[in-house]
């Protein structure tokens, strides 16, 4: 039940909802917009009906216009953004403090906008946010990781987890985890549509949301195969499901050190097609 809602009081019937609708079900026929019954399950829940209504008329899904931020005059200067992609770096020294708990939810209900293919949103955020269970967890992954070494790397490319245990044994020094304070994981069914490419997404906007508001981030490959393969109990002990694919890992928390500049990359890799 889509709870498909007109103000007919303020409908102006300009038929943009119908334009834009990707599954093509809203019909003005009667005038007014409206779904029929056997058109609903066809919805995407998109909503785009409602973001794009000029009245805010329309409320779908429970979710009325009000409900949610308008965007004329409180979008950022595109300046502003390109700075923030361009000055995005990955932090690898951070304070030792747990981000307060409304702005590790904000930074994850941001995230959760993410597009995702066929607006499927299966992404499960798995978060660390304590510190010291972030430190138990890197304890039992070093642990698991230094039985592996005892027994022996099932595959050659593990091998060079050993420096990384050594690192920790005889240094402190945390190559996985970078000494963040916080850690989250993203995964999705596989079965689902596009699990990959939607965890991929996801963290990425968490990392630019994140790095807008001061939080450093640092994606680790590393700690993902390290959790995902090497270590399996450790994805249980995050409550990822079976049937998920783990997207990627990113530690995460307040930076040690600030950057003062970007580092440009140079051309992009561009190749056009001529026709
Ligand atoms: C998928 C992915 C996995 C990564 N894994 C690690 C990692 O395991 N450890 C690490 O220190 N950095 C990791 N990085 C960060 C890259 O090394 C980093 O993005 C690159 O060196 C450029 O630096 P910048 O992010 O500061 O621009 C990873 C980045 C990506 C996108």
């Amino acid at each position: 039940m889509l709870q498909f809602e007109i103000a007919k009081d303020t409908c102006t019937k300009c038929g943009l909802c119908a334009t834009d609708c990707v599954a093509n079900i809203i019909d003005l026929d009667s005038g007014y917009p409206h779904i029929s019954a056997e058109k609903e399950r066809s919805c995407l829940k998109c909503r785009h009906c409602l973001a794009i209504c000029p009245t805010a008329a329309l409320s779908i899904l429970g979710n009325k216009p009000e409900q949610n931020l308008e965007l004329k005059g409180n979008l950022p200067e595109p300046q502003q953004l390109e700075t923030l992609i361009r000055g995005r770096r990955s932090i690898r020294h951070y304070k030792d403090e747990n981000l307060e708990p409304e702005f590790m939810q904000r930074l994850l209900d941001v995230a959760w906008q993410a597009p995702t293919g066929v607006n499927a949103r299966q992404v499960q955020f798995s978060v660390i946010d304590d510190k010291d269970a972030l430190a138990n967890f890197r304890e039992e992954t070093y642990a698991g990781l230094a039985r592996l070494n005892e027994v022996g790397w099932m595959i050659d490319e593990w091998a060079m987890y050993a420096t990384f245990v050594k690192s920790w044994q005889n240094k402190g020094t945390d190559v996985l985890f970078r000494g963040a304070p916080h850690l989250i994981v993203a995964s999705a069914p596989r079965n689902g549509p596009t699990p990959l490419a939607d965890c991929l997404i996801a963290l990425s906007y968490f990392e630019l949301f994140a790095q807008s508001l001061g939080v450093g981030t640092v994606w680790s490959g590393l700690a993902k195969d390290a959790i995902d393969e090497m270590v399996p109990e450790l994805r249980n002990k995050l409550g990822i499901p079976e049937e998920h694919l783990v997207g990627q890992v990113m530690a995460f928390g307040m930076p040690a050190i600030q950057y003062q500049r970007t580092v440009e990359n140079g051309a992009a890799n561009i190749v056009r097609f001529k026709g």
